[in-house]
């Protein structure tokens, strides 16, 4: 493919016109192959999975196959659905790349099960890291509302009680974890930093330094430094490694009280420990984008947690998302075009 003059790429998610446009402006040796009619049609910007009602006939199902046969690279998992993914893989022999647009997508193209050759043959890439701005916000949502008590806070105003004065915590002597140290944490750091909190991040490459990361550990660490955290930011992806690593072991040696934030994966964090330990008050507020399963089944304890706040999957969403995820694989485009290693390249061992 180095040295290729051209790069037919199918349309496979559901991309808005002036996105296109960005792509085959930004890198003109892209062909895109869309036809809107074979998608599902977005509710919004960056809607990439579309409305679920939507149904292709038989015909139309065999039109969008054979667009899909007929590329070089896919933009967006056909349906965002692993087996349609697979599919094409093995119906399309000139397939050379797939570019995800969610920051997750690892997960899909690991419940592919594609063959080695076949993880060979074709490079995948997610949008990592295009969300880590919006992220860094709600995050600060959610540490400042533990800080500052706000289930507290609307408690008293629903009952329109005037209460006595009672203690807030101030930021800037608190110690704040950050769990995954990729795109997220990157765009966390400087902001709780900014606040004046004292940072420390989980990583794996010896050595790690950042400018807002005032001590970097590993994840075999975490029993040094949880007991000392005012605050614990999870921006871990979902991956067999990470599974319930926030569990009974880790939340049971917490500081009494402790923030939690989740905007990486549901299944990091075993939700039942999750649960108990802001009934009994190891957690003192969680701000929750992401869950074990979703949507949130309407059984779970959590959504009757008066120290919860519950975001539905959707505190990355912005009209900007879409945009970054266009710039982002036309910059990929342009790599893959000129024979340079893509970025955010997926791990076919751990799939994230
Ligand atoms: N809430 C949302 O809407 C939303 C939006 C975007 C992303 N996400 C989720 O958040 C995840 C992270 O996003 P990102 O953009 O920051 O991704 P990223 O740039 O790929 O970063 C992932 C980070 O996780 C670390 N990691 C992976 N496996 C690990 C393990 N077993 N132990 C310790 N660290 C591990 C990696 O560490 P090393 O660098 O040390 O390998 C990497 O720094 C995504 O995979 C996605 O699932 C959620």
């Amino acid at each position: 493919m180095p040295g290729q003059k051209s790069l037919r790429v199918a349309v496979a998610n559901p991309l808005h016109q002036e996105s296109c446009r960005l792509i085959t402006e930004r890198e003109p040796r892209v062909t895109l192959l869309s036809d809107p009619s074979l998608l599902p049609p977005a509710r919004h910007r960056a809607d990439f999975s579309g409305d679920p009602a939507f149904r292709r006939t038989p015909e139309q199902q065999r039109r969008f196959e054979a667009l899909l046969e007929s590329a070089d690279a896919l933009l967006g998992i056909p349906d965002v659905d692993p087996a349609a993914l697979a599919r094409t893989v093995r119906a399309n022999p000139r397939l050379r790349w797939v570019h995800t647009t969610s920051a997750g997508g690892g997960q899909e193209v690991g419940k592919a099960g594609l063959s080695p050759s076949q993880l060979q043959r074709v490079t995948f890439t997610t949008s990592a890291g295009v969300h880590g701005s919006s992220l860094a916000e709600f995050v600060l949502l959610g540490v400042l509302g533990g800080a500052k008590d706000l289930p507290r806070l609307l408690r008293l105003k629903s009952r329109r009680e005037w209460s006595g004065r009672w203690m807030s915590r101030q930021l800037s002597r608190q110690k704040a974890l950050i769990l995954g140290f990729g795109g997220i944490g990157r765009a966390v750091a400087p902001l709780l930093k900014a606040l004046g909190m004292s940072v420390t991040a989980t990583s794996r490459h010896p050595g790690a330094e950042h400018p807002d990361v005032d001590r970097f550990v590993r994840i075999g660490e975490l029993d040094e430094v949880i007991g000392d955290m005012d605050a614990i930011v999870c921006a871990l992806p979902g991956t067999d490694l990470t599974r319930r690593i926030v569990g009974e072991r880790l939340l049971s040696q917490v500081k009494r009280g402790v923030t939690f934030v989740n905007v990486g994966r549901g299944g990091v964090v075993d939700e039942s420990a999750l649960i108990a330990a802001l009934e009994d008050g190891r957690i003192g507020f969680a701000a929750l984008d992401v869950f074990e399963v979703e949507p949130l089944p309407e059984t779970s304890p959590l959504w009757a947690s008066p120290n919860v706040l519950i975001s539905p999957h959707t505190a990355a969403l912005t009209v900007e998302e879409e945009t970054a995820v266009a710039e982002l694989f036309a910059d990929n485009a342009t790599r893959l075009l000129d024979g340079q290693p893509l970025v955010n390249v997926v791990d076919t061992v751990e799939f994230y």
